[in-house]
């Protein structure tokens, strides 16, 4: 094997650029050729491919985003569109690829290593729901992104005694609403994983009312609903004055924090050792904080198991 290739796909994630860095820095010391591959799987389909050298990775690995750019591809989703990124593979003379992503980027991963492309997928989501893996590339950020949010918030929920709805991202998952829901000391999480009880969450926040608390703080996932409906939902149950707000994509941006970095930087070396040891077909990730990899069939369409632990510890201490 000389040459690698890399793409980042599907929604973007803080630490994808150190990942980057890493699989080119850990390729080129090992005597082989790194090529990257921009805007993902359309990229890929399009020739859209550069040699990478050292320097081409210099002074990214605090940025958030992705330098090779990213893109959700419905054609790569074809056989065809697949033949046409394997000619570009082979007009280039790759041999295998990386892939930084989440599930559905995993997918174009597992589809290429069946037609003899060795590709290792290294999780890169902000939604922290991929399984074989403890912690993606991005939650970490996205979670302190989201708490910072929480504690600013906080102020006007208790300057105006007012309950606020807060909605962050997580479409099938609820890691983040429930780390920074845990972490931002909210009253009430809802979660894609968890059945809620509206004349519950009414009460709570009734008997807090009649404690002499005067604001309090929700935090809907995404998956379950809108903010938005919460809010009149709960109107039903309870008169009070509630305001909504949606953290929308500044939960996807911004600079890595040290933890997304380091994760980024092993788990992309480690993708490249994998190829080196002729393995392809694979996801890396870090549990107990020992870097594993997985068969991509394993992981593939398997949801990442809840923590009802951690659920359970923020209803007791949300009281
Ligand atoms: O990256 C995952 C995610 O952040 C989901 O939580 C969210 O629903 C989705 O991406 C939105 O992505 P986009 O706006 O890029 O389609």
């Amino acid at each position: 094997m000389k040459k690698i290739g890399i793409l980042t796909s599907g929604g973007d994630a803080p630490g994808m650029n150190a990942a980057i860095r890493a699989v080119v820095r850990k390729s080129i010391y090992n005597g082989l050729e790194a090529y990257g591959i921009y805007q993902g799987y359309s990229g890929l389909i399009n020739g859209n491919i550069k040699q990478l050298e050292l320097g081409s990775v210099g002074d990214i690995i605090h940025r958030g985003g992705t330098m090779l750019r990213s893109a959700r591809c419905e054609e790569f989703k074809t056989k065809e569109g697949q033949q046409k990124g394997i000619e570009q593979l082979k007009k280039f003379g790759i041999d295998a690829l990386v892939v930084i992503g989440g599930d559905g980027s995993f997918m174009g991963a597992k589809a290429l290593t069946e037609q003899g492309f060795p590709c290792i997928g290294v999780p890169a989501t902000i939604d922290n729901d991929i399984s074989g893996t403890q912690f993606t590339i991005g939650f970490d950020t996205a979670l302190n992104t989201v708490l910072n949010a929480i504690d600013r918030i906080r102020d006007t929920a208790s300057s105006h005694e007012r309950t606020f709805i807060i909605e962050v991202m997580g479409r099938d998952a609820g890691d983040i609403a429930l780390w920074s829901g845990l972490a931002g000391g909210a009253e009430t999480i809802l979660v894609p994983e968890e059945k809620y009880d509206m004349e519950n969450i009414a009460e709570r926040l009734h008997s807090g009312q009649k404690r002499g608390k005067k604001h309090s703080i929700i935090i809907v996932a995404e998956g379950v609903m809108s903010a938005t409906e919460f809010a009149e939902e709960l109107k039903k149950s309870i008169n009070i004055e509630t305001r909504v707000s949606v953290l929308g994509h500044i939960q996807r941006g911004g600079t890595p924090t040290g933890f997304d970095r380091v994760l980024a930087s092993r788990l992309g070396a480690r993708a490249v050792e994998l190829l080196m040891e002729g393995k392809g077909g694979r996801t890396v990730g870090i549990e107990k904080d020992q870097i594993v990899d997985n068969d991509i069939l394993s992981v593939l369409g398997q949801p990442r198991k809840f923590s009802s632990d951690m659920y359970d510890l923020s209803q007791v201490l949300s009281i």
